[in-house]
């Protein structure tokens, strides 16, 4: 049996682009080439995540370079077809499978996924997954918040700014979003409860900014960097917290994001680097409590979905572009049991 699968064709330079990965053909894998250890599975909603660019250009965190023709990377949701001893056939799991429809993964290495009523399980991915933990990090452990402080929050809409922007509302700050575009400024106030909004595309959003945050920034979540991120920096309060946690503007090879000293050392800044694999340890609570505030319908998520694997090259370029609205997930298969 074929089954297709996303590899690179070329080393992407800027923005990625669609010829930069190719739809490939090859012998899906069978229970015969399943080990111990390991398990078959099916591959439903596949995640795309902003990461993934450095990947390719084998320049994120520890992780080697993917060759020329290689799979690219990338976690799912899949359903278990040959199991593994503690898993089930029929199971639902979260585990790193790349971009195929096919997958051979290490037991150890799954997840298993269950959703409270009424969440779809690709927020496994998303709210409920790595980027929900993302959020829950920087608000919990490095936000330091308190009711009444004002947070302002970048890429605010996707799947870690708007997780957190929700955790520091419901903590009882004034949230300020920082997106690009009027579609999400009024996504933000609207359907993600932001105080307020601005539009990093307008001319005028730093002054936006400050009108927005009159007593100052008390604590950002930069997912931006480049300008945006010397922008908000710009407006900092005293004794305020910055989490460093994404790049956006320089993965697609902008500029060295560069930080200005002056009003971190005036105002007394504290800076963290965040990187969401060293808060495995806060996962249990923040499951629960995301979950919790999911279910009670105090927390929104919001997805964009593609359907079929030949989707996931434009669905990624869409994010890396800024274009996406909400978590990007490719549905590369659907269970018997959903339709
Ligand atoms: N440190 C960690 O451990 C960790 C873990 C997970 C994710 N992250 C980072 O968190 C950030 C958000 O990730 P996500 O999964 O929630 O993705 P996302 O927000 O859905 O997508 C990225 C968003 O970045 C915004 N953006 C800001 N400046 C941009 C620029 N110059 N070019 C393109 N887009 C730009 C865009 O939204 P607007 O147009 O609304 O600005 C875009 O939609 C990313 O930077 C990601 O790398 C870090």
């Amino acid at each position: 049996v074929l089954q297709q699968r996303v590899v690179l064709a070329r080393i992407p330079r800027g923005f990625v682009a669609e010829e930069d990965l190719r739809l490939a053909e090859e012998a899906a894998p069978g229970p015969g080439d399943v080990v111990d250890g390991e398990m078959l599975v099916r591959v439903l909603d596949l995640s795309i995540d902003p990461y993934l660019r450095g990947v390719l250009a084998g320049r994120h965190l520890g992780s080697a370079a993917v060759p020329l023709g290689g799979l690219v990377p990338g976690r799912s949701i899949a359903e278990v077809v040959v199991p593994s001893s503690g898993h089930a056939v029929g199971e639902l799991v979260c585990v790193e499978t790349g971009w195929q429809e096919w997958a051979i993964v290490r037991a150890a290495d799954a997840q298993r996924v269950s959703m409270p009523e009424g969440v779809p399980r690709s927020a496994a991915l998303g709210v409920l997954g790595m980027p929900g933990l993302t959020a829950y990090a920087a608000v919990t452990r490095f936000m330091a918040l308190t009711p009444g402080d004002t947070v302002v929050v970048s890429a605010a809409t996707g799947p870690v700014g708007s997780t957190a922007g929700q955790l520091a509302r419901l903590a009882g700050c004034l949230t300020v979003a920082v997106v690009g575009g009027p579609e999400k400024a009024r996504l933000a106030t609207e359907y993600f409860g932001y105080a307020a909004s601005v539009d990093r595309r307008a001319p005028d959003w730093v002054d936006r900014l400050a009108a927005a945050c009159p007593d100052g920034v008390d604590a950002y979540l930069d997912n931006a960097g480049g300008e945006v991120l010397r922008g908000v920096v710009a407006q900092l309060a005293y004794g305020a917290r910055v989490v460093l946690c994404g790049l956006m503007d320089q993965y697609n090879d902008g500029p060295p994001s560069v930080l200005p000293a002056t009003p971190l050392i005036g105002r007394r800044a504290t800076l963290h680097g965040l990187v969401v694999y060293d808060h495995e340890d806060l996962r249990p609570r923040f499951t629960a409590r995301v979950a919790t505030l999911l279910r009670d319908g105090r927390m929104r998520l919001l997805e964009e979905r593609h359907a079929g694997l030949a989707a996931a090259p434009g669905a990624f370029c869409r994010l890396m572009r800024g274009e996406n609205v909400g978590k990007v997930i490719v549905e590369v298969a659907s269970r018997d049991a959903d339709t």
